[in-house]
């Protein structure tokens, strides 16, 4: 199944590091990168550096604007493009990238809107050629240990879901300092975010979304909201000097981000540190969603992003019991003498009356409780990043657990946030087939 296949990488930001450590590192024996797309060539040298840090052979790898992106898969002749670039660049880059003759791994999201899902779809069609969105949240040992329950029947068929999701001050916040706070840009946090966590249960049901009803809105940042809280005007930006507000992220504190966003700004002005309670914000930050099945299972939904501490909560619902994962990511979001905030994952104040990590429970009819031991998983994502890299680099062996995310996987994923942001517009609910994304989302 392993073969060295040729990869051109697509968007040299934050995310990409996972791919090139693994092409520098565990996987350098599956994957020879071949070229870089980026368009601000500090981000790209910062790569660049890095990976000949790493020992790999940089002065062979083709390096391209965006503009570019046909001529350096030609040279290279590679086999496969990976697309880490903003959400709202996907769809062409994806489009452009089949015509060219490569096949597609892609972050998620896929793409933003029903639009580009079409002219995605269209490509795949024309070109006959395979586009994987990277569907790292499955991996998780934890996620998998859900799947398994209900695979094994261990509360017969699942009947509803509920699912919160919580992200706290310092990661929810991020979300709004940069390009994600302009809905246009991500297609907001019901697609940007939570097509991980309607991945995950369309994946736990092995089942098809079919109707959405979503409320929410900009309800904690963004300058209205700060105006109507009789909040102190906030500096613009993170990186200044004097006394700094837990909101703020100095990009000068950390190595990594001032030399790919402070340094690199000259290029393109992209702002990493902007003021969460600044002008602009027309991401929601509150989303409830009520989800129906095919199989008539419903989902309610919840995702709030200022949050005093990160994880989520699911529990579902079968005829013959109850499944219950409980993760607490971080506990508390702490800050240090000055006002900053400790970005610590495994923080847990001493006096804090919530535990850290993960619990999951299993609860048949007419029987106790009982804790379903959970697998170790180490590294990012509790340890799906790892798996999900094998996967894509040397191809999924049988999996009984089907975590390898296909084409359809990656569409029905982001068709929730689509007809959750039409129902939001509209205030009615939204039938999925109505969004005619031109794929058969069909089990
Ligand atoms: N699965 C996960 O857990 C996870 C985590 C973080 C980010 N992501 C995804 O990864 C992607 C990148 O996010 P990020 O945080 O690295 O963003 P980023 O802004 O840090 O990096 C994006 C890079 O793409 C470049 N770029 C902009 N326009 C481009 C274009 N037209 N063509 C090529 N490159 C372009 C930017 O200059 C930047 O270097 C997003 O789609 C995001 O949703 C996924």
């Amino acid at each position: 199944m392993t073969s060295k296949r040729r990869y051109v990488v697509v968007g040299t930001g934050h995310r990409v590091q996972m791919y090139l450590d693994a092409m520098a590192g565990d996987h350098r024996d599956d994957a020879e990168l071949v070229g870089l797309v980026e368009p601000n060539p500090g981000r790209l040298s910062v790569h660049l550096n890095r990976l000949a840090e790493a020992g790999l052979e940089v002065s062979s790898v083709v390096t391209g604007h965006p503009d570019d992106l046909e001529r350096v898969i030609k040279e290279t002749e590679a086999d496969r493009a990976i697309i880490t670039s903003p959400d709202y660049t996907h769809a062409e880059l994806i489009v452009r990238s089949l015509d060219a003759g490569v096949d597609v791994v892609v972050e998620k999201p896929l793409t933003i809107n029903a639009e580009g899902t079409r002219q995605i779809a269209d490509a795949v069609q024309r070109t006959g050629r395979q586009v994987v969105v990277t569907h790292n949240y499955r991996y998780s040992p934890r996620n998998s240990g859900l799947k398994e329950l209900i695979k094994n029947g261990a509360i017969g068929t699942p009947l509803s879901v509920t699912f919160e999701w919580v992200l706290d001050t310092a990661h929810g916040a991020d979300y709004f300092r940069r390009w994600h706070r302009d809905k246009a840009n991500s297609g907001g946090l019901l697609i940007h975010k939570a097509s991980h966590h309607f991945d995950l249960v369309n994946w736990w049901l092995a089942d098809t979304p079919t109707q959405v009803y979503a409320r929410g809105g900009v309800r904690f940042y963004g300058s209205e909201n700060a105006a109507a809280r009789g909040m102190a005007p906030h500096p613009e930006r993170g990186t200044h000097d004097g006394t700094h507000s837990p909101w703020e992220l100095d990009l000068r504190t950390d190595p990594r981000l001032k030399a790919l966003y402070l340094d690199s700004e000259s290029y393109d002005g992209y702002q990493r540190d902007q003021d969460v309670f600044g002008p602009g914000v027309t991401t929601e930050d509150n989303l409830a969603v009520i989800v129906d099945y095919a199989q008539d299972a419903t989902l309610s939904y919840a995702l709030n992003a200022h949050a005093p501490w990160e994880g989520y909560r699911v529990a579902v619902n079968g005829d013959e019991g109850r499944a219950e994962l409980e993760v607490v990511e971080r506990a508390a979001v702490l800050t240090d003498a000055e006002g900053r905030v400790v970005i610590d994952p495994s923080a847990v104040p001493e006096s804090s009356s919530r535990t850290g990590g993960e619990r999951l429970t299993l609860q048949r009819h007419w029987e106790p409780a009982q804790d379903v031991k959970i697998e170790a998983g180490t590294g990012a994502h509790g340890g799906g990043d790892a798996l999900l890299l094998a996967d894509i680099f040397r191809g999924h062996a049988d999996d009984w657990l089907e975590r390898s995310a296909n084409w359809a996987d990656g569409v029905r994923a982001i068709a929730i946030g689509i007809a959750g942001n039409e129902s939001l517009s509209t205030g009615l609910p939204i039938k999925i087939a109505d969004l005619e994304l031109g794929v058969d989302l069909s089990r």
